[in-house]
């Protein structure tokens, strides 16, 4: 089948027969792709192509229908709800069709006013008459659900199906804590409460994960999903209900179906709120979200605190939908084809949207790793504009099977990297090749290699691979790690590339003369980083320890060596046994960590750094140290000339002092810096001793050796 109508032909509607014909031809090819993806969408729950897409074909659609009545047909997917009904399943005729919500189509929040003027106009309200009230609540991303109650008992959930005729689901959705199986006393004795199944994205990414391991495990059968709403459409629909029952569901409710025989002390409801409200009573999850606004204005307001909150909620949503509130204006607005005049779903830009791949390039990390990344046409998703998305390793890029030239579904949600969700095979081009990982560093031409317990391929080239060389600068001169202020990517690149700097040491016999040859750089700035550097010199052994960028030493790892060995050098000779005793370290750690100090070339980057005058504090290591000052409780006040508040605290800690926020009787001493305020005055008040910097380096290296 063909599928080609990613791009419109944009021609003109002039009126003539070409023009005509011209459109016909279009509207039956939308009107076909539109029920392939349907078809995958509904009843095989593998859609092909993102939502964003499916609805920009369905409105080219009706926008065509609009323009000419004529070429509108009795099957066109704009005349009927989507959604197939599975012989496998017992059919389920709903006795009030499940309907759909037509979408605004400016993704704007103002895009709102549009629904309130339609609703006022059709309503006959005048300018001057007073506000519609609303019920604006979330759009959920799962799947449309009819609870059928007999006397307060469950006794059939369906699906939507084409909207008369749904699918009978009850064993599977039994399974799902939040649904209520027996209502308390005073329900109405029919009753059916619409809502939308869906599943949480921790849940889904659980789910996931164990679907990975049994792949893993070789059952070839399994599958992972693509997102939450297809993982619980699949659980929904699946035969066995014990699979259903592995499968974390929830629900929301957000309206009724068939409804008779209320209990004689209970009213009918007036409003879409108080429906709500009653449902919630009833034992219904109900989003606490849902509002009750007032005209446009409340609308958009909605809509925009709904998007700055959206990547937060713990499930997927698409959007908001907007009800008129008043049940009677509701019956006089009535409805078209599929679709009731007084509801709206109003989108939120899409956060997965369809684009080519360009090229996989394969980027060098700091430790070598080799990361393939799909370049991609810009396409703009999830809020801005996505160029490349990374596909992690050679086995998750085997997996997605992505090619050069593929059209691919990207996603970007919240501040989480784009990735690339599945490839539309059905535009695979002919000839298109596998992606294979290289087998050498596309940097520096090394051999990659990948262990075989490992997911990831690495250059074994070192910092001889200028690719890992860079990232090296970046991580000594980063914040937590030695820290240069203003020393960036930019920066570095331009660096290493010029060949001023080579390795580490060399930053710090730059002179102003090299750095004033670069790109973009000012003398004042080239001050400015050489001030920055000096700063640098005067550091602690954690961060210097972290700042050297050993494989599989995090920032904790480096704190808990400092502390142990208090030393660098002994840290450095230790054997793989006294690495071990260290809290926390395992076999790993201690391995890279001898593997990287065995290389004679981080042996003389360490002792050129040293000589160029970076220097921190030295102690003995932690077992006596931890007699210094275990039992005292020091005091910090003040801003100290070179350790920040957090190393000192960290110094003091490791030393085995307790670092207390008030000066009291039982502090053994305060450290002030420059600005102390209240803390000192009454630290002298009580005759608690008093130290500066200098003061507490000495405390805590127990008046012994300072560094070399
Ligand atoms: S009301 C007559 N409210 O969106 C109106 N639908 O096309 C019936 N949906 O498949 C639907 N959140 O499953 C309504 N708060 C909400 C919704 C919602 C999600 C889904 C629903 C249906 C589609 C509407």
């Amino acid at each position: 089948m063909n599928l080609d109508l990613f791009t419109n032909s944009g021609e003109d509607s002039s009126q003539d027969a070409s023009a005509i014909s011209k459109e016909s031809a279009r509207a039956s090819q939308l009107r076909q792709a539109l029920h392939h993806h349907a078809h995958c969408y509904y009843t095989l729950d593998l859609p092909e192509v993102p939502d964003a897409e499916y609805d920009r074909l369905f409105r080219e659609l009706q926008d065509i229908e609009t323009r000419y009545p004529a070429l509108k047909t009795a099957d066109s997917p704009t005349q009927r709800v989507g959604g197939a009904v599975l012989p496998e399943f017992q059919t389920v005729r709903h006795q009030v069709p499940m309907l759909s919500i037509r979408t605004e189509t400016d993704n704007e929040s103002s895009g709102a006013s549009a629904f309130d003027d339609r609703v006022r106009r059709e309503l006959g309200f005048k300018e001057d008459a007073p506000d519609v009230i609303y019920v604006a609540e979330l759009k959920f991303d799962g799947l449309a659900m009819s609870l059928r109650y007999e006397h307060g008992t469950l006794v059939q959930a369906a699906t939507r199906g084409d909207g008369e005729f749904g699918e009978d689901v009850t064993h599977n959705v039994r399974t799902i804590g939040q649904i209520p199986l027996q209502l308390a006393p005073g329900v109405p004795a029919v009753l059916e409460v619409r809502g939308e199944v869906y599943m949480r994205r921790d849940d889904f990414d659980a789910l996931n994960m164990r679907q990975l391991r049994k792949i893993e495990d070789g059952a070839k059968s399994e599958k992972t999903f693509v997102n939450p709403r297809n993982a619980a459409a699949g659980a929904v629909r699946q035969l066995d209900s014990n699979i259903a029952a592995q499968r974390p569901l929830s629900f929301f409710a957000y309206g009724l179906g068939e409804v008779f025989g209320w209990p004689l002390n209970v009213q009918a409801f007036k409003t879409h709120f108080d429906l709500l409200q009653t449902l919630k009573r009833w034992g219904f999850p109900v989003a606490e979200q849902t509002r009750c606004v007032d005209g446009a204005k409340g609308l958009i307001a909605f809509h925009e605190q709904i998007a700055s909150e959206r990547d937060r909620l713990p499930y997927d949503i698409d959007g908001v939908v907007y009800k008129v509130n008043d049940l009677s204006l509701q019956a006089q607005l009535g409805f078209v084809t599929r679709e009731p005049r007084w509801a709206v779903a109003h989108k939120f830009p899409a956060q997965e949207e369809l684009t080519t791949v360009l090229g996989i390039d394969v980027q060098v990390g700091r430790t070598g790793k080799l990361t393939p990344v799909a370049k991609l046409a810009p396409v703009f998703v999830g809020g801005v504009t996505v160029t490349n998305a990374t596909l992690h390793n050679e086995d998750e890029a085997r997996r997605k099977d992505v090619r050069v030239g593929d059209t691919v579904i990207v996603r970007r949600a919240g501040d989480v990297i784009p990735e690339v969700v599945s490839v539309v095979l059905a535009k695979r081009q002919l000839h298109s090749e596998i992606f294979t990982m290289p087998h050498i560093c596309p940097v520096c031409g090394s051999p990659a290699i990948r262990d075989e317990a490992e997911a990831d391929y690495r250059c074994t080239g070192g910092l001889f691979c200028i690719a890992q060389r860079k990232q090296a600068f970046l991580h000594f001169a980063q914040r937590r790690a030695v820290e240069v202020d203003g020393l960036g990517e930019k920066l570095i690149d331009q660096m290493v590339d010029s060949g001023i700097v080579q390795s580490l040491p060399d930053l710090y016999k730059l002179g102003l003369a090299a750095l004033v040859q670069l790109d973009r750089m000012a003398e004042k700035s080239a001050l400015n980083i050489l001030t920055a550097l000096e700063a640098s010199k005067t550091t602690t052994l954690p961060r210097f320890i972290y700042g050297l960028g050993i494989r599989h030493v995090g920032e904790a790892t480096a704190k808990e060596f400092a502390r142990h060995f208090g030393e660098l050098n002994a840290f450095m000779n230790a054997s793989e046994e006294e690495l071990l005793e260290v809290c926390d370290v395992g076999p790993v750690v201690a391995q890279s960590v001898k593997t990287f100090f065995a290389q004679a070339h981080h042996q003389e980057i360490v002792a050129q750094l040293r000589a160029c005058g970076v220097h921190w504090p030295e102690g003995p290591p932690a077992e006596r140290v931890a007699k210094t000052l275990s039992g005292k409780t020091v005091v910090l006040t003040g801003t100290l000339p070179n350790l920040s508040r957090e190393d000192a605290k960290a110094l003091l800690e490791a030393a085995g002092a307790k670092v207390a926020g008030s000066v009291s009787a039982k502090t053994s001493y305060l450290v002030a810096g420059a600005e102390a305020g209240s803390k000192l005055e009454k630290a002298k008040q009580l005759g608690v001793p008093v130290l500066d910097e200098q003061g507490l380096l000495q405390l805590v290296e127990g008046n012994s050796n300072g560094n070399s």
